[in-house]
């Protein structure tokens, strides 16, 4: 008997190992950051076939401004083109676009071009995708707190939750890292509180159709018990007897 996957409402991606994917070919690290554009579209594609509603990845955290400077800047510039070129395909595709984080370290032109792009594709009603650019977990809790004390509003975890920047999706149900790296590096710290993980050793450009199927075959294998056990969930939805 073939059992459809469970298919999740939000998927999360930390999006990394662009550069090694570019090492290893000898090329310079913008390289792997560009094929790795081309992998995202290809992802939102496949998330769009499979029915899933919210896809939301990590872009640039507040971490990377680390790095050496023509990779920073060279990052900023392929963020303005990957948009002077996607945006009409996701508008026709109904992909609503949302940009996350914190606009004011960001150049004018940057920050225009994330918002001609959310206005662009306000409309739409198909798949949600959330680019977390210049985004950092802790600094979205911090800004979520401090908007609130200004306002003078009691916090509490709702109110948080509404000031923070994922406030229009429900929280993601799996959370994907490829790059074989296993740790969060401040993406979604609140959000994530009981999202399901999967960790793929692939390179974020090679992170294909095939892979993602794998880590929603993995999540549909969970079972997600939010602190509750195991017979609970089981006499709440039985597993459907085979044949
Ligand atoms: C992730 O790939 C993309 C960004 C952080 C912008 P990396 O650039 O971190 O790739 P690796 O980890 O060096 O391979
Ligand atoms: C996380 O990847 C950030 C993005 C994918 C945008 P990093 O490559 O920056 O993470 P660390 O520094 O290795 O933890
Ligand atoms: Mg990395």
């Amino acid at each position: 008997m073939s059992v459809s996957p469970v298919v999740p409402h939000h998927i999360a991606i930390v999006m990394d190992g662009n550069g090694r994917w570019a090492t290893r070919r000898f090329l310079p690290r913008l390289a792997g950051h560009k094929q790795g554009v081309d992998s995202l579209r290809r992802c939102a594609r496949a998330c769009v076939q499979r029915g899933v509603g919210v896809l939301t990845v990590f872009a640039f955290s507040s971490e990377n401004w680390n790095r050496p400077a023509d990779e920073v800047s060279g990052l900023m510039e392929l963020l303005a083109m990957a948009l002077a070129r996607e945006v009409p395909q996701l508008k026709k595709d109904g992909v609503r676009l949302h940009f996350v984080g914190e606009r004011a370290g960001l150049s004018t032109k940057v920050r225009d071009g994330l918002a001609q792009a959310e206005a662009a594709t306000a409309e739409n009603t198909g798949l949600v995708l959330n680019v977390c650019f210049n985004y950092g977990g802790r600094w979205d809790i911090a800004q979520a707190a401090a908007s609130l004390a200004a306002r003078g509003e009691v916090i509490t975890e709702a109110s948080l939750h509404g000031a923070m920047g994922m406030a229009h999706v429900p929280d993601p149900d799996l959370v994907i890292r490829t790059g074989g790296e296993m740790r969060i590096s401040n993406f979604l710290l609140w959000q994530a509180a009981y999202s399901e993980f999967f960790f793929s050793d692939r390179l974020w450009p090679d992170f294909d159709e095939s892979a993602l199927d794998e880590a929603i075959a993995a999540f549909s294998s969970r079972e997600r018990r939010f602190g509750k056990t195991s017979e609970q969930i089981l006499s709440a939805h039985p597993h459907p007897m085979p044949g």
